[in-house]
């Protein structure tokens, strides 16, 4: 379970969730909990999340290792601060912030030369979805990250799938919807298909992550506003669980 927090968020407010968060979730777990704060408060929750078993994960990272890229954080800052995933890719970020997905598998091979796991979003618009293009674009944004990378760096990464259309909308991709994505996913992943974790993301929420959990294929959420409020993100995480 991936909590991405987006830009949302202040010390004391963090404080709190954190506090709750790790709170609830004490004990052994078969389920792996990872939380995505903004930069600025990685430090933060690192010291809070120490000693418990949730894992502190970023947003974005830069595809370069270090130098003169004023704004930009590398993924070897990030490994200093404790994280162990890095989010990239993610369809806010390749809309938003112009990534392409050449930039994306950049990215994806800056955060593993730190010795993190990359969280690889894909995703199609609601366009493509419309159009019947979806694995069209599914494909296309996997296939330059295993052009450039090769596929068996894909053993320590983890995939999501991040419809457009469903991030934020409280739109849900239907079961069926969502299945068949991620069986896809996982062919493209030949030899590691079995290896490697494919998350969902968009609006899952308490009320529908069982259903989605219930899938074979999907392994687990990417979770946004449901991170933001401790009792939801603990009902899926246990859920998961
Ligand atoms: P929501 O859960 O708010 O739809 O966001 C999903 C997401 O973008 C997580 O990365």
């Amino acid at each position: 379970m991936v909590g991405n927090w987006k830009m949302n968020g202040n010390l004391r407010e963090n404080a709190e969730l954190l506090a709750k968060v790790v709170a609830g979730w004490q004990g052994e777990h078969s389920a792996e909990v990872v939380i995505c704060p903004p930069f600025p408060y990685l430090m933060h929750a690192n010291s809070v999340l120490s000693g418990s078993t949730i894992l502190l994960g970023a947003q974005t990272v830069s595809e370069h290792d270090s130098g003169a890229y004023t704004g930009e954080v590398s993924g070897s800052m990030l490994a200093d601060l404790d994280c162990k995933f890095v989010i990239i890719g993610h369809n806010e970020r390749r809309r938003m912030r112009s990534e392409t997905d050449e930039q994306v598998a950049h990215q994806f091979a800056a955060v593993q030369r730190a010795g993190l796991i990359p969280i690889l979003c894909v995703g199609e618009s609601l366009q493509d979805r419309e159009q019947g293009r979806h694995l069209e674009t599914i494909s296309r944004q996997l296939s330059a990250v295993f052009a450039y990378t090769g596929k068996a760096v894909f053993k320590h990464a983890v995939l999501a799938y991040e419809p457009v259309w469903a991030v934020g909308t409280g739109k849900t991709a239907t079961p069926e919807q969502a299945e068949e994505v991620h069986r896809f996913m996982r062919a493209q992943l030949e030899e590691l298909a079995s290896e490697v974790r494919i998350l969902y993301g968009g609006s899952v929420k308490a009320h529908n992550a069982q259903q989605l959990f219930a899938l074979p294929d999907i392994d687990g959420a990417l979770l946004g506003g449901a991170s933001l409020d401790a009792d939801e993100f603990l009902a899926i995480c246990k859920a998961a669980d």
